[in-house]
């Protein structure tokens, strides 16, 4: 049994969202990014916990609660309740949701503060500077750029305050040394450069307070009733209160292996104020900062005016939660900047999701209703299945690494991989071959559990990405415990039980198709065919063809190469040898669809597919009546 000192734990943080607006996709990618983490620790067997929550307090929330003409806390409720509202319905398994109006919350503040305060590292003083009421903050004259907040792009105002200051230059050289002492401290390693940039200039020490008189809002501090708690000293230390600081058992647990996960705008508290604010109260400094980019639209940030806010719940509602998981995850590469893009989107899901995984499910499923009577066949060594079997059992390991770094999208590659790997082993074993020749039976029985056992592989590693769609393949596979803690057999082979009962089930990621706002919103093409706009048909380039040489391709007795004319010579393979000659096909005018994406089949690369019907007995070609010129469009 491993002792309690011996479990491995695992801590994430969100930032806390301020609440002067409404979640949208950059609020949602850093929450999903923390949850797919923490799914995949609790899968691989650590003790997770995992914190997200609202940030209330401050002049940028008094000010939108103003304009909204209700009281702040009235403000902050409702707006705090529409993000814990949003996770439960992007899958979000946070442990705790914290607010900064919380009870529990104040007091650790407070707590803290007096620390600070008694050890000497917080003195009374007056400034005069460039305050940005966005930022809520000050800005040095070297800062701003053409004499305007770099983020606002608005003029700052000039404010003299008497003000509490938190010692934070007494911290720099610590800093310094901590970071340079911890090449991951702050990661990846352009953030870590950016963090040390700041610390080339002296540190100036940090303004905790404000004046009860400009801004009531806020934390009351403990040595003094004037004022109010500088808001990011006040909502950085979420981190500790969310796990029960000081004397929790969470706590203990929890802080050594806290990961912080931010973008790149909040840098500067995350990586310089907050770990000497932690040194100053006598705290460890967090383990990891881990700092992403910025998904910006149409090349740009995101605007209310431009009318460019992503709402996260409008795309889950029009392409699914798990495809718009998968997308974050997959297109973003950790720690630079994403464009995000519908069209891309859709392209993603209907590449990845519907051709790739969605069809190795769809015939892996149906194939083992058709050849084994549903249930999972027995299976025998061969040595041809090595490779297949090398990659299913290495690729946990892949994909952990891949987590280690942050590299989340090569985590995903790595697993694709697998999946095409699996498609091409189906179409090299050819089932369909081995099924009809009974001394091949257990050969294909073999196959079969391969084919399902690699299935069960794939979902478990996509379970942290995909949690729905995985425990619905799981399902599929006869498998009923799909809580990822309880899986038993990740990076093993055979975990699969010989006998489970397979369902088929409906098409798990339905192809979509993009089309442009104005045309109203994307179409999910499911298993009966939903209507189509004559637009949407006349995407598909469909011509008129004639064969010019057919040959078998290599070790297979279905597929056929066709050197095909359509005003142009093309390539292209197609699963007809069963029922055609290649001899008897040259000479022949058929119907092809020029504009598929190309495929590679058993090797040869195949640039369009010809129209027949396929019954599963018989394949029969669509011909033309009268003579049909060569390379003319059939609409
Ligand atoms: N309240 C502070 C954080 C305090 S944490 C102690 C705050 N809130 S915020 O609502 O502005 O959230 C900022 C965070 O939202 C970013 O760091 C990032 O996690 C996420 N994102 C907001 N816009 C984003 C993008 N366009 N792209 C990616 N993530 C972004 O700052």
């Amino acid at each position: 049994m491993i002792s309690e000192k011996e479990m491995k734990n695992f801590y994430v943080t969100t930032p806390i969202y301020y609440v002067n607006a409404s979640p949208h996709i950059g609020h949602a990618y850093t929450t999903i990014v923390a949850d797919v983490m923490a799914r995949f620790h609790r899968m691989a067997g650590y003790r997770t916990y995992f914190l997200t929550g609202t940030d209330e307090h401050g002049d940028k929330v008094a000010e939108a609660a103003r304009e909204a003409g209700e009281a702040p806390q009235e403000y902050a409720d409702r707006i705090s309740g529409q993000f814990r509202a949003l996770w439960p319905k992007l899958s979000i398994t946070n442990d705790y949701f914290v607010r900064t109006t919380d009870p529990d919350h104040k007091e650790v503040v407070r707590s803290i503060l007096q620390k600070v305060y008694d050890s000497g590292d917080i003195y009374f003083g007056e400034y005069e500077g460039h305050y940005c009421v966005g930022c809520e903050r000050f800005y040095r004259e070297s800062e701003l750029v053409d004499g305007m907040c770099p983020d606002h792009l608005t003029v700052p105002e000039t404010r003299k305050e008497s003000n509490y200051f938190f010692r934070m230059s007494k911290y720099q050289n610590w800093l310094i040394g901590h970071i340079q002492d911890n090449p991951d401290f702050i990661r990846p390693e352009r953030y870590r450069n950016e963090a040390l940039a700041f610390l080339k200039e002296p540190l100036e020490d940090l303004c905790i307070s404000r004046p009860k008189t400009r801004l009531t809002w806020g934390i009351t501090l403990p040595f003094d009733e004037q004022y109010v708690t500088y808001v990011w000293f006040d909502a950085l230390i979420n981190y500790l209160t969310g796990i029960g600081y000081p004397d929790s058992e969470q706590f203990g647990i929890s802080w050594p292996v806290s990961e912080h996960l931010i973008a790149k705008d909040i840098l500067k508290p995350h990586g310089i104020y907050w770990p000497t604010m932690l040194k100053g109260a006598g705290i460890e400094p967090y383990q990891h900062l881990n700092v992403h980019g910025y998904w910006n639209i149409d090349q740009n940030k995101m605007s209310k005016s431009r009318g460019t806010v992503v709402k996260p719940l409008d795309l889950k509602d029009t392409y699914g939660l798990d495809a718009f998981r998968y997308f974050l995850m997959r297109d973003m590469v950790f720690g630079l900047d994403s464009n995000f893009s519908e069209e891309a989107f859709v392209q993603r899901i209907n590449a990845d999701l519907a051709n790739d995984l969605g069809n190795l499910v769809s015939r892996s499923l149906s194939m083992a209703v058709k050849y084994c009577e549903g249930r999972v066949p027995a299976a025998a060594d061969h040595p041809d299945d090595a490779p297949l079997i090398a990659k299913a059992t290495g690729l946990f390991s892949e994909v952990e690494a891949s987590f280690r770094s942050l590299q989340f999208h090569k985590a995903l590659i790595s697993i694709w991989e697998f999946i095409n790997l699996t498609n091409r082993y189906i179409v090299e074993r050819e089932p369909w071959v081995l099924a009809k020749d009974p001394p091949a039976r257990p050969r294909l029985d073999t196959v079969v559990y391969n084919i399902l056992e690699a299935l069960r592989v794939i979902a478990v590693l996509v379970t942290p990405f995909m949690p729905d769609s995985a425990g619905d393949i799981l399902r599929r596979l006869g498998i009923e415990d799909v809580e990822p803690q309880n899986f038993s057999s990740i990076g093993t082979w055979g975990g699969l039980p010989k006998g489970n009962v397979i369902t088929r089930g409906t098409s798990l990621f339905p192809r979509v198709e993009y089309q442009k706002p104005d045309e109203g919103p994307a179409t999910i093409l499911t298993d009966v065919k939903e209507e189509i706009s004559f637009e949407a048909f006349h995407k598909i380039d469909l011509r008129v063809a004639q064969v010019i040489e057919a040959q078998r391709v290599n070790k297979s007795d279905k597929l056929l190469k066709l050197k095909i004319d359509v005003g142009e010579e093309r390539t292209i393979v197609a699963g007809i040898g069963k029922d055609y000659r290649p001899e008897d096909l040259v000479g022949k005018k058929i119907a092809v669809i020029l504009n598929l994406k190309p495929v590679k089949l058993m090797g040869v690369e195949s640039h369009g597919m010809l129209l027949a019907t396929d019954t599963g007995d018989k394949v029969s070609l669509v011909s033309f009546d009268g003579d049909a010129d060569v390379g003319a469009v059939i609409s």
